[in-house]
């Protein structure tokens, strides 16, 4: 056993929130006081390292602020059922009016395996045709549904797809449920991690078939969306919102998860903004590593003073043009697509392809 290192952490009455972070040189230490009784463990989170002195005390255990793992205040061990992932505990004595802690008392770290995430994988194009996928971002009762035009369209684009021997797959945003991006991002760059931490958290959250459908499977992505208020639909914002985590690999890593695919977009609404649309469409999917075909968005609406949606409707039901249109879209995406995969910097890395071109050091536990 080592000789006891007894360190002088201050004043005991300046320990009288439940959880205070102290930095004792490099090591960072959660100090608990739980019903009158000290406890000194690590303050760095053996999940993706972390703040634990940043989080809160429930009963006996400390929650992480990024994701919620759980410690106990005084043994360091995982809550129940995860008692294998433990931190660093360290003894703790009070000595006149000072608290004392032992940093040669440290317990070991020590991180329970844990399955990996079926999306946590490196993205690999399987051998095959293009992939063509529509994402439809319109909502509507489903058990009512009505006539979309953006719908629609992106379908005749998917057909055509498929129609050329190429493979095509629609995924329709209205069926899926899937939580709003939780700001893990907004605490950390480092807490919003890959895959998505409500992905890995939620069974139940659907958005993971969008991620297995955009990152490994497709080559060719056509987002469709109505206009709403001059913008993109809700759900397009809603999905976007939980890429930030595809555009992060980047900033930290500088790993980009999409390479070599084509975005193209199909734009309808019955009043206009048709390019502040397409702008905002771009500027992210060009964010996260698509290309785009020359002239990457076909678009429709009526104009600013166009109130009769039902003739939009009939219109766009009628219109062979905007057909036609939307197939030639999916075939200049697709040229685009096969010059990318016939390009053969397939290993180059990117450095400083993250939209600020600087990365973010990353550091990992600093008691360890
Ligand atoms: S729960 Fe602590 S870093 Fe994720």
């Amino acid at each position: 056993m080592s000789q006891p290192e007894w360190h002088d952490l201050g004043p005991v009455s300046s320990f009288t929130a439940p959880l205070t972070p102290v930095l004792v040189g490099r090591t960072k230490l959660a100090v608990t006081r739980v019903d009158g009784r000290f406890g000194v463990i690590s303050g760095v989170c053996n999940h993706v390292g972390g703040p634990l002195a940043e989080g809160r005390v429930d009963g006996e255990y400390v929650v992480c602020p990024w994701h919620n793992w759980r410690y106990h205040a005084r043994t360091g061990s995982g809550e129940p059922g995860f008692e294998d992932d433990r931190v660093p505990a360290y003894d703790v004595k009070v000595e006149g009016d000072r608290l004392l802690v032992d940093l040669a008392s440290a317990t070991k770290r020590h991180k329970a395996k844990h399955a990996k995430h079926p999306l946590d994988r490196d993205p690999v194009r399987e051998p095959g045709p293009v992939r063509v996928l529509g994402i439809s971002t319109t909502a509507m009762d489903p058990q009512n549904p009505r006539y979309s035009t953006s719908d629609a369209l992106l379908e005749a684009a998917v057909d055509h797809a498929s129609a050329r021997g190429l493979e095509g797959r629609m995924i329709r945003l209205g069926d899926l449920r899937f939580r709003p991006c939780e700001g893990y991002y907004s605490k950390s760059a480092r807490a919003c991690t890959w895959p998505c931490s409500i992905t890995q958290m939620d069974p139940s959250d659907q958005l993971d078939r969008v991620y297995e459908a955009m990152i490994f499977w497709a080559d060719v992505v056509v987002v469709s969306t109505p206009i709403r208020w001059g913008n993109a639909s809700a759900l397009y914002y809603k999905m976007v919102e939980r890429m930030n985590c595809v555009q992060n690999q980047m900033t930290l890593r500088q790993r980009a998860l999409i390479r070599k695919k084509a975005a193209a977009f199909i734009i309808t609404g019955g009043q206009d903004n048709i390019q502040a649309v397409a702008g905002q469409m771009l500027g992210f999917f060009a964010e996260i590593g698509f290309v785009f075909p020359p002239f990457p968005y076909v678009a429709h609406s009526r104009g600013w003073s166009a109130e009769d949606m039902e003739n939009n409707v009939r219109y766009v039901k009628n219109s062979g043009e905007l057909r036609d249109g939307a197939r030639a879209l999916v075939d200049r995406a697709v040229a685009m697509a096969e010059t990318l995969l016939r390009d053969p910097s397939e290993a180059a890395p990117m450095p400083r392809a993250g939209r600020k071109a600087d990365g973010l050091e990353h550091h990992g536990p600093v008691d360890e």
